[in-house]
């Protein structure tokens, strides 16, 4: 069940956008219906999702609000806070994948249904509709809706694009009265992104906006897609455990033992339009291959999953040197996942913070994922004082970088990193408001309808 935490400036945006869709639908405000869904973290288990490693994740308390009502009819007219145009369509028109790509590739001025839609934003809409189809839902019931997401923080590789599925998803369900579960909004998730918008990701991202639970690690095997919540001991500082039934109680402990730090490198850049994504899933699907060849094992899907670790380590030899990165990688990360579980189950934060540095490493060495904004980003935050550990967030390839914090050194963990970014890239730090390089987060919960 999601626990709804809601500050004052987030009622205050919730007030407006009920406002903003009465006033584009004529309905009262008190119809509108929200939905909340989060930006997600994954501290351990980067890149491994698409070849069915294990993963952690949780979400962070900033992201997607989608304020709808129902429509009369078919139609959905939707607006958007941070992008152009008015996207319409009706529910019953079928969707296929290859509109939406001609929509990213030209910008988003496509034809008459999507005119002035800057950047094909309306095709995450279109993608749940073509998810819910093609798994047998006929929608009769359109939405009014207005979509914002927390300013500067869409393509950061913070997840925005699940986040945004998943809004419309949960909305479209809502205003069709389906009842639909976690699982198959994972699954409809994944219909979007690998189908509809032709990205190879795995299911980390929608799995960790749909499954959180405030103060839980959310760990995820993308193979069996069997998952657990790990809670985080609620200690006090000097590390006495608290079990107290007063829930609040419990989350404000926690708020006291650690923060999240996002840092941004001033660059964006949305998955879909940059190859390094699919073409390393393509590269460690060779890994696979080669790997599962070897070892004269047949009828496996060539996923890195597939590979038992003996038989790696037997056959690495046969891999040239970067598909034995990508797979030294996979292999490394999945132990990094494993031994940080037991560190967060256990309440170490700093064993934990080691492993994400250190994962951190292993995309920068092994999965060559980052750029060199990014890695300056990352070494500064490892230095930072107070930080348990940083890594990249997401695919690494623009945006952010995230960071565990002791709660009391945050402050002076995103003023030294600010300072030292600004200096080794003036630049880019130029073109990030300055109360707004580096955020202080909290833990969050799932996405849901409020
Ligand atoms: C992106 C993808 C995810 C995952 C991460 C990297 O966010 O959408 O599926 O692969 O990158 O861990």
């Amino acid at each position: 069940m999601a626990i709804v935490l809601i500050e004052k400036t987030r009622f205050k945006q919730l007030n407006s956008i009920r406002r903003k869709v009465a006033a584009m639908s004529g309905c009262d405000a008190k119809e509108v219906r929200i939905v909340v869904s989060p930006y997600r973290i994954c501290p351990l288990g980067a890149h491994i999702d698409h070849q069915g490693g294990t993963v952690s994740a949780m979400t962070i308390d900033k992201g997607i609000i989608l304020g709808f009502v129902p429509s009369s009819d078919c139609q959905v007219l939707l607006q958007s806070g941070q992008f152009k145009g008015e996207v319409k369509f009706r529910v019953d028109e079928e969707q296929l994948p290859g509109n939406a790509s001609k929509s990213n590739n030209s910008g988003g001025v496509k034809n008459s249904s999507v005119a002035l839609e800057e950047c094909g934003w309306g095709n995450y809409a279109r993608g749940a509709i073509y998810a819910l189809q093609k798994r047998g839902n006929h929608l009769k019931q359109g939405i009014v809706g207005f979509i914002r997401g927390d300013e500067g923080l869409d393509s950061s590789g913070l997840s925005s694009s699940a986040a945004v599925g998943v809004a419309y998803l949960l909305a479209f369900e809502s205003a069709n009265n389906l009842k639909i579960s976690p699982t198959e909004n994972i699954e409809y998730d994944r219909l979007i992104e690998n189908e509809y918008l032709g990205l190879r990701n795995g299911i980390l991202d929608q799995s960790a906006i749909l499954l959180s639970s405030y103060g839980c690690l959310t760990c995820m095997d993308c193979k069996s897609q069997a998952f657990v919540e790990i809670a985080l001991p609620v200690q006090t500082k000097e590390h006495r455990l608290i079990s107290s039934p007063d829930l609040n109680r419990n989350l404000n402990v926690i708020k006291k033992q650690f923060k999240i730090l996002l840092a941004f490198s001033g660059l964006k850049q949305a998955l879909t339009t940059n190859p390094g994504y699919n073409s390393r899933v393509a590269e460690c699907r060779d890994a696979a291959r080669i790997l599962l060849q070897a070892s004269g094992i047949e009828g496996l899907e060539p996923i890195l999953s597939n590979v038992e670790p003996e038989v790696y380590e037997e056959h690495k030899s046969k891999l040239d040197a970067t598909l034995l990165r990508r797979a030294e990688h996979y292999f490394s990360e999945n132990k990094r996942v494993l031994k940080g579980l037991e560190a967060w189950a256990s309440g170490n934060l700093e064993d934990f913070g080691k492993l994400i540095s250190a994962s951190g490493l292993s995309s920068i060495q092994n999965y060559e994922s980052g750029c060199e904004p990014l890695i300056q980003l990352y070494e500064i935050l490892v230095k930072a004082p107070g930080v348990f550990g940083a890594r990249f967030s997401g695919a690494g390839f623009r945006g952010c970088c995230i960071a565990f914090v002791d709660a009391d050194r945050a402050l002076e963990a995103a003023s030294f990193t600010r300072k030292e970014y600004t200096k080794v890239q003036p630049k880019l730090a130029s073109q990030i408001d300055q109360d707004k390089m580096v955020l202080i987060c909290d833990a969050g919960d799932c996405a849901c309808v409020i």
